[in-house]
């Protein structure tokens, strides 16, 4: 049903639904049928994301929407083709599983493709360029259906990668999204002020990842009026691989047990002092007083305070000179 769909949006739609029947009835669908299995994507996952499969050839896709009446320049606006040096194209997405990149409306306007062979010089992912319609800076893999499910989940999660978000539907959780790789923009971060203050953080659990979910803290707390919550995950390991190692209901308690985002900067600032090096503990003890001086809720303040002296083993009164004095400078 609906209206007219903008044609650079139809061309999206249809190559999704071309990618989509290619994986699920075809005989040249079965190499990503099994990579997808090898990755328990089921069929209902499957379904819900409209994941689908580029095939080997380099021109699948071209033949199939040229006989559906689409003309060439239309089709090279499209960036699902590479054109080449006489001006021939040829499908950019091959041998791999395609994960369609929809706008806020649910509408298709681009895609990324996860690569299946164990050739290490092709890259993981690769996403369309940029066009008219596909601007990768505002994209939230996910967006549309995660703000249906914020409304009873009061949350949006925030993944680095698009497994991720599937995994935490598959456990039960239907409000994920993922940017594009970790780095999160500002336009990204107003999109999801719109639909939700809560924002859970639930980046990979290696160094980078949880390198990433403090940039990430950071912007929302100088764009504010958030209520952050971070997750960080054992042994390095992504949501997807934790979900697998220790099952859905694991995962959904760490989820429930994000920390505040003053609780996570404080442990990140502990692990880089000597806390047994009296000197290292007063940078620390400064340090983490300046990180609660931050938080605008005084009965946070003294929890934090409080915490903070017990774990350090020091009087919580000089640590709270130390913030008042803190407070005094921010004003
Ligand atoms: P899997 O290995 O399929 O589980 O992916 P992942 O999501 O765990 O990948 P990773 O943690 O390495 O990266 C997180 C996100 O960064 C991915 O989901 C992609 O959006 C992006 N990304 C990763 N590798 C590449 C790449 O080679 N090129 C591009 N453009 N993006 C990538
Ligand atoms: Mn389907
Ligand atoms: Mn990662
Ligand atoms: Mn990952
Ligand atoms: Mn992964």
């Amino acid at each position: 049903g609906g209206g007219k769909l903008n044609p650079l949006m139809r061309v999206q739609k249809d190559a999704a639904e071309f990618y989509h029947r290619v994986l699920l009835t075809t005989k040249a669908g079965e190499r990503g049928m099994q990579y997808a299995q090898k990755r328990q994507l089921d069929q209902k996952v499957l379904d819900h994301f409209n994941i689908g499969y580029a095939p080997k050839e380099d021109n699948v896709l071209i033949t199939y929407l040229r006989g559906k009446g689409y003309q060439d320049d239309e089709l090279a606006k499209s960036g699902l083709f590479v054109e080449s040096k006489d001006g021939r194209l040829f499908d950019r997405f091959r041998d791999r599983l395609m994960f369609p990149l929809d706008n806020e409306n649910g509408r298709t306007i681009g895609f990324s493709g996860r690569r299946i062979s164990d050739d290490k010089t092709e890259a993981k992912y690769m996403n369309s360029p940029e066009t008219e319609i596909f601007t990768k800076s505002k994209v939230l893999f996910h967006f549309a259906e995660a703000k249906k499910a914020a409304r009873s989940e009061q949350h949006l999660i925030l993944y680095e990668g698009y497994m991720d978000v599937i995994a935490a539907y598959k456990a039960g959780i239907s409000s994920g999204i993922a940017s594009m790789g970790t780095s999160l923009t500002d336009d990204q971060v107003y999109m999801l002020r719109r639909v939700t203050p809560n924002i859970i953080i639930n980046y990979d659990g290696d160094p980078p990842g949880v390198h990433a979910e403090e940039r990430a803290a950071r912007m929302f707390n100088k764009a504010g009026n958030f209520n952050l919550g971070i997750v960080v995950l054992p042994d390095n390991l992504d949501p997807d691989e934790y979900v697998r190692k220790y099952g859905a209901e694991k995962y959904r308690n760490e989820v429930n047990g994000a920390k505040t985002p003053t609780e996570f900067f404080l442990e990140r600032l502990a692990k880089k002092y000597n806390l047994n090096n009296d000197r290292e503990k007063i940078t620390y003890l400064n340090e983490a007083v300046k990180e609660i001086a931050q938080v605008r809720n005084p009965v946070e303040r003294d929890m934090y305070i409080e915490q903070l002296a017990r774990n350090a083993q020091v009087s919580p009164d000089s640590l709270k000179a130390n913030l008042a004095r803190e407070l005094r400078r921010n004003n």
